[in-house]
């Protein structure tokens, strides 16, 4: 017998029968039953808006798979290129599916010199770069006129692959403006991440030498990064990509939505809580002030873990490799100090709230040399190829545009007064 819920309509007396599948009950004899009547459902917290097959998450056990791979596993054997085929794939690649795939990332690595000279050096002296990659994605679309054709396969894989790659230097050249220093061309030799850091950090040597353990932190970083099912961007791409905008277009407003503090620029708010909590000593009382309803504890808490990130165990080994090369970022022993205080403090462990992924990756950053500014491109860097497959799929689905209802609690008609007599 399959599960079900019975919704009875008191005013009527009429009741339907809903089969709960995979989880879920469809709205449609919901709106049979009761038309005109909106299931209000503020920040979508309970409303599932597609069915999807890339990421799985499960909030109360901490568990992340991406394709059906858990991303323990993933982030300790795979890379971000393979990661981001087979999200977009479905399936891990063979070697040769592999090679060709990096090959053809690593030739769509180059931006139109349009794209650098004209619109990325417009920009004033002092722009913030997240603001920069925002403009510069949807700016892409008026270079690869092909984009529209959202239905042509060989069109879409194009389009695929020409932001993924050039994700990395549009990001570094951004940095590069907003520091004073000349732009890098991409160096197709190296691999996807030492490229981005030859990009990021090149000076004058003829080859920029990343350090591997480095090179392979930004890579765990990146797998870590692809792709986290409906959050707040990937809603924006899904959102404009149901009216059929281009992939460019849609993904400049998903880079819009991870801009904002509470999504892409958290780990840069723990890094200034953790810079203004100045010492270990100062934890205790750090924390009694947020019990006390003054401020929040950056890089904890999530709206669906509800247990320890997956993410953020990971990402707290990541930190020390990270920290043997680069010598340990002095915020440290405020974040174990604060994680440990947090964990045994009724008020958090009540709320079921946790380190998330921002908690650690911001020390790992700032203590590689990237400013806080460059936080949330480094967060957009690997999750366009979530944003992407999200993209592909609604198309494949051929979902409705996106367009939902609100409960109206305005005025009711009234009559136009004329300015004299307000
Ligand atoms: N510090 C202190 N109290 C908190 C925190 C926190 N970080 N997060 C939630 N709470 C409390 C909140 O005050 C509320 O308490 P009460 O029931 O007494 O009013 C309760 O926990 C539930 O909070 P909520 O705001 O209803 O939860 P939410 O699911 O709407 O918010 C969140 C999720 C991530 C916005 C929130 O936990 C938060 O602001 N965390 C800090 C910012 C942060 O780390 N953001 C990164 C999220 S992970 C990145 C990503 O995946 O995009």
């Amino acid at each position: 017998m399959p599960e079900s819920i019975t919704i009875t309509d008191n005013r009527t007396g009429k009741a339907v029968e809903i089969p709960i599948t995979d989880g879920g009950v469809s709205s449609d004899a919901w709106r049979s039953l009761l038309p005109g009547l909106w299931f209000y459902d503020s920040g979508l917290t309970t409303t599932a808006m597609c069915e999807s097959s890339i990421t799985y998450l499960d909030g109360d056990e901490g568990i992340l798979r991406y394709r059906g791979y858990p991303i323990e596993q993933l982030a300790e054997e795979s890379t971000y290129l393979e990661v981001a085929y087979l999200l977009l794939k479905g399936e891990l690649p063979n070697k040769e599916q592999y090679d060709a795939w990096s090959r053809e990332v690593t030739h769509h690595t180059f931006i139109h010199e349009n794209v650098r000279k004209r619109f990325l050096e417009g920009f004033h002296y002092d722009a913030h770069p997240m603001g920069m990659l925002v403009s510069a994605v949807a700016a892409l679309s008026t270079f690869y006129l092909d984009a529209k054709d959202i239905y042509n396969a060989e069109s879409r894989e194009k389009q695929i692959v020409r932001l993924i790659a050039k994700m990395p230097t549009l990001a570094a050249a951004a940095h590069r403006f907003s520091v004073g220093m000349p732009f890098v061309y991409p160096d197709n030799e190296l691999p996807f991440a030492a490229n981005f850091l030859s990009m990021m950090w090149k000076v004058a040597e003829p080859r920029y030498e990343a350090n591997p353990a480095l090179t392979k932190a930004i890579d765990v970083l990146f797998i870590l990064h692809a792709d986290h099912e409906q959050n707040c961007s990937t809603t924006a791409m899904r959102t404009a990509g149901s009216a059929h905008a281009d992939p460019y277009s849609s993904a400049a407003a998903a880079c819009a939505a991870l801009y904002g503090p509470r999504h892409g620029g958290a780990n840069e708010a723990v890094v200034r809580m953790l810079t203004e909590i100045g010492s270990i000593d100062n934890v205790d009382a750090f924390i009694q002030g947020v019990k006390e309803g003054r401020g929040r504890l950056q890089g904890f808490g999530h709206r669906v873990y509800k247990n320890y990130d997956p993410r953020a165990r990971i990402i707290k080994k990541v930190a020390y490799d990270v920290f043997e090369v680069t010598g340990k970022n002095p915020l440290l022993d405020i974040a174990l100090k604060l994680e440990d205080a947090a964990l045994k403090d009724d008020y958090f462990v009540s709320r079921k709230l946790y380190p998330n992924v921002d908690f650690y990756s911001g020390l790992i950053y700032q203590a590689m040399g990237f400013p806080v500014d460059m936080f949330p491109v480094l967060f957009a860097i690997p999750r366009i190829s979530g944003w992407l497959a999200h993209w592909s799929e609604l198309l494949d689905q051929d979902l409705k545009i996106v367009r939902p209802r609100q409960l109206y609690t305005g005025e009711g008609e009234r009559k136009y007064v004329s300015i004299d007599q307000r």
